[in-house]
């Protein structure tokens, strides 16, 4: 082996374990994987619609999230606990007594087909709507929409469009 192919060697060998070792020093980074107590349930209008959205929308927009093994390997985990956090943020079915102002936006977001997000999908083929799943998924959602609004956020006019 000529010096030119030692060298060589040596810098695969070193930048190899340069990698490693920043792969396991970024697992040291704290990831929260919370899920807080159930404040209030959304009242849903059928067994169907809720079994629809905790296929679909449960794992990020409520606080009973299932973290797949994969959501404790970084740097996937600070992907996933990002959408959580997102997710949550703007609804969460899991606090009804919140102030959930996103949830005017449901319909458009399963009919444009932003929602549930495509990476999730790629792990949860399950979690696709089918044609009719996505209808019954809608027509549920505005009934129990209509039958229990999202409360409004104190000190603002109530909303009007
Ligand atoms: C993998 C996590 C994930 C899943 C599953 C998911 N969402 Fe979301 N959702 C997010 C994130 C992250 C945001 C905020 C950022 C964005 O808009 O992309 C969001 C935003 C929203 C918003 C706010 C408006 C908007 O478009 O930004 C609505 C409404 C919504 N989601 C509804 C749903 C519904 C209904 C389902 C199930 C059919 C669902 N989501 C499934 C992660 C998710």
């Amino acid at each position: 082996m000529s010096d030119q192919d030692k060298k060589f060697k040596r810098l695969f060998l070193f930048t190899g374990l340069g990698l490693v070792g920043i792969f396991i020093l970024i697992q040291l980074i704290p990831v929260s994987r919370e899920n807080p107590a159930v404040t209030q349930e959304f009242q849903w209008n059928s067994a169907e619609t809720e079994a629809l959205a905790r296929e679909a929308c449960f794992d990020c927009h409520s606080n009973e999230t299932v973290w797949p093994w994969y959501s404790y390997v970084a740097p996937v985990s600070w992907r996933i606990a990002g959408h959580v956090n997102d997710g949550r943020r703007r609804l969460n079915f899991s606090e009804w007594d919140q102030p959930n102002e996103d949830a005017d936006e449901i319909i458009k977001a399963i009919t444009s087909g932003e929602m549930p997000l495509r990476d999730y999908l790629l792990m949860h083929p399950e979690a696709r709507l089918t044609e009719e799943g996505t209808q019954a998924l809608v027509d549920g959602l505005e009934q129990t929409l209509a039958n229990d609004p999202p409360v409004e956020r104190q000190g603002r006019p109530p909303r009007r469009d």
